[in-house]
């Protein structure tokens, strides 16, 4: 075999050694057997200087050009293995999107959040700004304010966790609302509802907790009457039980308001005809209102002949009691989400 057909040889191996290559790795090795040093070509290299002088030019342009097609070779495979690569990663890491997937539970606001949110809304939209206060409070605010001085017999009604003489556990939301007249500067209008945690010392059972929800609202301003008091729990009654809902006024006693009221709602369930849920009277009791004491108004730093207001407060369990005819306070705060879930 001649030095050309050497070099023949040397390029037809290379291009079938190429073509089997499947790493980059390897083809770096192949490379290093046909271009290195210790290569294929420097085989050829020694014969040439066999060859007679004025073929060693030519020769070595034949010689380059094969190299070159060595390269080109390599080139291509590289480009082959690349893109196998590629395609391997794509097939590796495709996504079956008929896979069936995982199931998350998915959780759903506490009912008692709900009815809040919704009441909220409700007054958010009628201007009332939302306010919140302290659970503990001191006894001042959450009673002698009130119109409801030490040894007052109507703190009887509710029942109390004192932390020491002077802080308690708030017994109503009406504290915020004393808060808010006592830090308004300028002695002007106050529209605001007051949702929050409220504690008595009763003994739980199906419709007494420790612990419940209300939602206390306020209004002062120097017009403010009992008829606007009336038209605005039309609107909570509309709101939670229905529009074809109508309320009544009953007469009551609240140390803080003068006058003051019980409101019953038409019964949702049977119309106002009588039923087991309204106990055969056609009327739900669902909250206690009435028009601002003088005293609670002076207390609070207000001029009781230029300002009035009414005031009105409810029991969030009791409205979702009624609502979804839930016969035990106790399973709001149990936790059962076979209870909880009904409500999604
Ligand atoms: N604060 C009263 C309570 O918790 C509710 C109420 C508020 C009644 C405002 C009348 C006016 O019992």
């Amino acid at each position: 075999m001649n030095v050309y057909e050497k070099l023949e040889q040397i390029k037809k191996d290379a291009k079938e050694h190429i073509g089997l290559v499947k790493s980059i790795h390897a083809l770096n090795e192949v490379k290093a057997k046909f271009l290195g040093k210790k290569g294929s070509f420097s085989e050829i290299m020694m014969l040439m200087k066999d060859l007679p002088n004025d073929e060693k030019p030519k020769f070595g342009q034949i010689t380059n050009e094969a190299k070159q097609i060595i390269l080109d070779y390599i080139e291509e495979q590289k480009t082959i293995i690349e893109a196998a690569i590629v395609a391997d990663m794509l097939k590796s890491e495709t996504i079956d999107v008929t896979l069936p997937g995982k199931k998350f539970e998915i959780g759903s606001l506490h009912l008692l959040t709900q009815i809040q949110n919704e009441i909220e809304d409700l007054f958010v939209g009628m201007g009332y700004e939302i306010m919140e206060g302290p659970e503990i409070e001191i006894d001042e605010y959450n009673f002698e304010k009130l119109n409801l001085p030490k040894d007052h017999p109507a703190r009887d009604m509710q029942d109390t966790f004192y932390i020491s003489e002077d802080t308690l556990l708030r017994t109503h939301t009406s504290p915020v609302q004393v808060r808010t007249m006592l830090n308004n500067e300028h002695k002007n209008a106050i529209k605001i509802i007051c949702p929050g945690k409220v504690y008595r010392r009763d003994a739980d059972d199906a419709t007494h907790s420790h612990q419940f929800m209300q939602i206390e609202g306020l209004v002062v301003d120097e017009t403010t009457s009992l008829s606007d008091l009336k038209g605005t729990l039309l609107a909570v009654a509309k709101k939670m039980f229905g529009e074809g809902r109508e309320i009544r006024l009953r007469p009551s006693y609240f140390p803080f308001t003068e006058p003051s009221v019980e409101v019953d709602v038409s019964c949702h369930n049977c119309n106002g005809k009588g039923c087991n849920v309204c106990k055969g009277t056609g009327w739900i009791e669902i909250l206690g209102a009435g028009m601002v004491n003088n005293n609670v108004l002076e207390a609070c730093g207000y001029d009781s002949t230029k300002y009035q207001g009414f005031a009105f407060g409810m029991g969030v369990e009791r409205i979702a009691m009624l609502k979804y005819g839930i016969n035990d306070i106790r399973l709001f705060y149990t936790n059962d989400v076979r209870f909880n879930k009904q409500f999604k």
